[in-house]
């Protein structure tokens, strides 16, 4: 920050103006730092991530809803320090470390501070790097509710053993997936790029396929296994017809990026009483969900691959890599 912007509490961030226009879209602007209102704290950013809802949202997927209004600064995912707190907030002190989800309206976090609601923030201990912590919040959350709330899967290693399949593993939810697939009673089948096969078989995965191959695109298992739960994570769809044969008799699809042929097979599973299910998912945030998390990675028992880090003045890198489609774990920007 320059001292004159520092003498008027300014900001560097990254920021769009209208519905498109991809990285090209983003402006640098120096703009006020915000001031924390009730139950707020204002972060002094380590790190964010960016996830594919970020350029969905600018591409004007999610309107009229999403942004609330322009300019909006994007990013949810972040890790920082805090620096002050609003009215009210109990659990935070300047100089603690954190990790946040900022909210698909607020977003922010592809800036220098920001303001996140106390409700929305866990404590990040020492052994949690920002990037670390940063990766967790969108991805981790939406791994953990699909293997968990959705899939109803116990990740103290309780419970029938499961077959499960993780489609895209080697995306910023597929790697949290895998691993924390991995912490249940499970024999884990995933897809990703011929690239990543030896990666993600080191991330704790027992057989993997590779998807532009005739049997990973058929979603086969090597070993012949059926599965009990297929979390769908790839962004690129694959018909239920796919997944069908695959699954086991009660088998469940968790599909992480519905859209209308999703809608329409769930009306069909319904009226031709398939006991084979297809589930959509919307991840919803919860801190001790995120809690949870960070104290897996904390104990070294989960951690954030990270594919690329990108300096903030670099912003739009990191936006047309998320956009490529082709990262292996999360993107991070640091400030
Ligand atoms: N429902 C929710 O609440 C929710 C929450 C989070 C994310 N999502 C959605 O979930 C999707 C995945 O998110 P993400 O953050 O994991 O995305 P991402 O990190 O951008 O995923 C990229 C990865 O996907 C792999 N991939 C793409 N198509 C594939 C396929 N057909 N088979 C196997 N691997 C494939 C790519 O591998 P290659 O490079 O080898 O092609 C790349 O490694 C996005 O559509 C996102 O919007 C939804």
């Amino acid at each position: 920050m320059t001292l004159a912007a520092m003498a008027t509490k300014l900001m560097r961030a990254v920021q769009y103006n209208s519905y498109g226009g991809g990285a090209s879209g983003l402006k640098h602007v120096e703009v006020p730092v915000p001031t924390p209102k009730k139950g707020e704290i204002l972060l002094k950013l380590e790190a964010a991530t960016i996830n594919p809802v970020d350029w969905r949202i600018q591409k004007g997927k999610i309107r009229p809803f999403f942004p609330p209004k322009f300019p909006h600064i994007p990013a949810t995912d972040v890790a920082g320090e805090v620096v002050e707190v609003g009215k009210g907030v109990q659990k935070f002190k300047p100089g603690d470390k954190v990790v946040a989800y900022l909210t698909l309206a607020n977003g922010g976090g592809l800036a220098e501070f920001v303001t996140a609601s106390e409700r929305l923030t866990v404590a990040r201990p020492p052994e949690v790097s920002a990037a670390q912590g940063a990766g967790l919040p969108i991805a981790g959350l939406t791994a953990l509710q699909a293997l968990t709330q959705a899939a109803g899967l116990n990740l103290d290693g309780s419970g029938q053993k499961k077959n499960i399949l993780i489609t895209a593993a080697s995306g910023g939810v597929g790697q949290y997936a895998v691993q924390l697939a991995k912490l249940g009673n499970t024999h884990v089948t995933a897809t990703c790029g011929a690239r990543n096969i030896e990666f993600i078989k080191s991330l704790g995965a027992d057989e993997v396929l590779d998807y532009k191959t005739p049997e990973g695109a058929a979603l086969i298992s090597p070993s012949g296994r059926k599965y009990d739960i297929a979390v769908h994570c790839a962004i690129t769809g694959i018909p239920w017809s796919t997944f069908k044969p695959n699954l086991s008799a009660n088998g469940k699809v968790i599909n992480i990026t519905p859209g209308p042929s999703t809608w329409a097979t769930i009306a069909q599973n319904k009226l031709t009483f398939s006991k084979k299910q297809l589930v959509p998912l919307l991840t919803s945030a919860k801190s001790e969900n995120l809690d949870y998390l960070v104290k897996l990675v904390k104990e070294g028992k989960l951690k954030t691959v990270i594919d690329s880090k990108h300096p903030l003045s670099k912003a739009e890198d990191a936006w047309a890599k998320s956009i490529d489609g082709h990262a292996t774990g999360k993107i991070i920007v640091e400030p």
